[in-house]
C-alpha cells in the first residue's frame, strides 16, 4: 500500500516540500479540487500523473465562490475519503490550507475576468463565481507553482476562463482540460449529485440524452434556434427548471447563429428540486465542405486563445 501524500496546511511547508521537486528538478502537476471527490477527480488525477514526474492535487472548500444563498456550508466535504483514494493513485502532496491561510486578516484583493467569464451563461446565475474561482485559482498557481494544472471539461466555462487567465496573466502554467467522466445512463459525475432524491437521480441523465440528440441534430443542419428551444422544452418536461440550454462557440464561448459559426459546444445548467446541475457536450465539429484538397471550414477557428488540450 503506499504512503502518501504528504498533507501540507502552511505555505512555509508548502514551499519547502515543492523546492525539493524543484532542487531535485521534478516537473509538477496540480489538480485544484474543492474535495469530495469522485471518479471524475481521479480521471484529472491520472492525467496529471501522466503529464509531470510529481502531482499535487488542492482540497479547498473556497467561500469566495459562493454565493451567500448556496450552499456553502452544506457543500459536501470528506477530507479522510478523499486522502484514500488519493494514497491509492499515489498523489505526492495535497495542498489543504485552512481558511486563513489562503484568505488572511486583511486580506483585498480579487482577479477581475472578463472574456469567457462574461457571456451570459454560468455568470448570468452565478455573478460571484468566476471572480472567486479566478481569485484562488491564481493564489493555487502562485502557492503551487506548477508546470501543468488540470480541470474538468464538465466545468467547461470554468476551463476556459482559467485558460485565459493563466494566459492573460503569463502564469506559465498549462492548462489541460480533461473530458466529463460520466455514470453508466450518462448522467455528468458532480460532487452535488449526492443531493438528488431516488427520482431525481432517475430523470437526471436526460440533461446528457438531449445534448446528444441535439448535437446530432445540428450536426445534420437542422436550425440551431429550433434544436434548442425543443432540448430546453425536453428538458422541462423532464422535471427540471432550465436556466440555460445553449449551443455557443466552443474557444469564445460567444453565440452562435449556424453550424458554420463553429466549433460548437452545447452547454446546459438546469435545477431539479434543490440541485443544480450543469453539463455539456462538443457540437458537431464542422467538416462538411471538406473533400479532396479541401480543409475543413473548422480549420477557419484553429487559433486558440489558450493552451488547453
Ligand atoms: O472546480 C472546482 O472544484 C473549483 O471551482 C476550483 C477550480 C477547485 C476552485 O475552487
Amino acid at each position: 500500500m503506499p504512503r502518501g501524500p504528504v498533507i501540507v496546511r502552511t505555505i512555509k511547508t508548502l514551499d519547502r516540500t515543492i523546492g525539493g521537486y524543484r532542487d531535485a528538478g521534478e516537473t509538477l502537476a496540480l489538480v485544484p479540487t474543492m474535495g469530495a471527490l469522485h471518479a471524475g477527480h481521479l480521471a484529472l488525477v491520472r492525467r496529471a500523473r501522466r503529464r509531470a514526474d510529481r502531482v499535487a492535487v488542492s482540497i479547498f472548500v473556497n467561500p469566495t465562490q459562493f454565493a451567500p444563498t448556496e450552499d456553502f456550508a452544506s457543500y459536501p466535504r470528506s477530507f479522510d475519503a478523499d486522502i484514500a483514494a488519493l494514497r491509492r493513485e499515489e498523489v505526492d502532496l495535497v495542498w489543504a490550507p485552512p481558511r486563513d491561510v489562503m484568505y488572511p486578516q486583511g486580506f483585498a484583493t480579487s482577479v477581475h475576468v472578463k472574456g469567457p467569464a462574461i457571456v451570459d451563461l454560468e455568470d448570468r446565475f452565478r455573478p460571484h463565481f468566476f471572480g472567486g474561482v479566478a481569485t484562488v485559482v491564481a493564489k493555487l498557481f502562485a502557492q503551487c507553482r506548477p508546470d501543468f494544472a488540470v480541470f474538468g471539461e464538465k466545468d467547461y466555462q470554468q476551463l476556459k476562463t482559467i485558460t485565459r487567465m493563466a494566459a492573460d496573466l503569463d502564469l506559465k502554467v498549462r492548462i489541460i482540460g480533461v473530458p466529463t467522466v460520466r455514470e453508466k445512463d450518462g448522467l455528468a459525475l458532480s460532487s452535488r449529485n449526492v443531493y438528488l432524491s431516488e427520482s431525481e437521480r432517475a430523470a437526471a441523465p436526460v440533461l446528457y440524452r438531449t445534448l446528444k440528440e441535439s448535437a446530432a441534430r445540428i450536426a445534420a443542419r437542422e436550425p440551431i434556434a429550433r434544436v434548442m428551444s425543443e432540448g430546453w422544452l425536453a428538458i422541462e418536461a423532464a422535471g427540471f427548471a432550465v436556466d440555460y440550454y445553449e449551443a455557443r462557440h466552443a474557444e469564445t464561448l460567444q453565440r452562435v447563429e449556424t453550424v458554420d459559426d463553429g466549433p460548437l459546444r452545447l452547454l446546459v445548467a438546469a435545477r431539479l428540486g434543490k440541485t443544480r446541475l450543469i453539463d455539456n457536450i462538443e457540437g458537431s465539429v464542422r467538416t462538411t465542405g471538406a473533400g479532396p484538397g479541401r480543409r475543413p471550414r473548422v480549420l477557419r477557428f484553429a487559433r486558440k486563445v489558450s493552451s488547453a488540450e
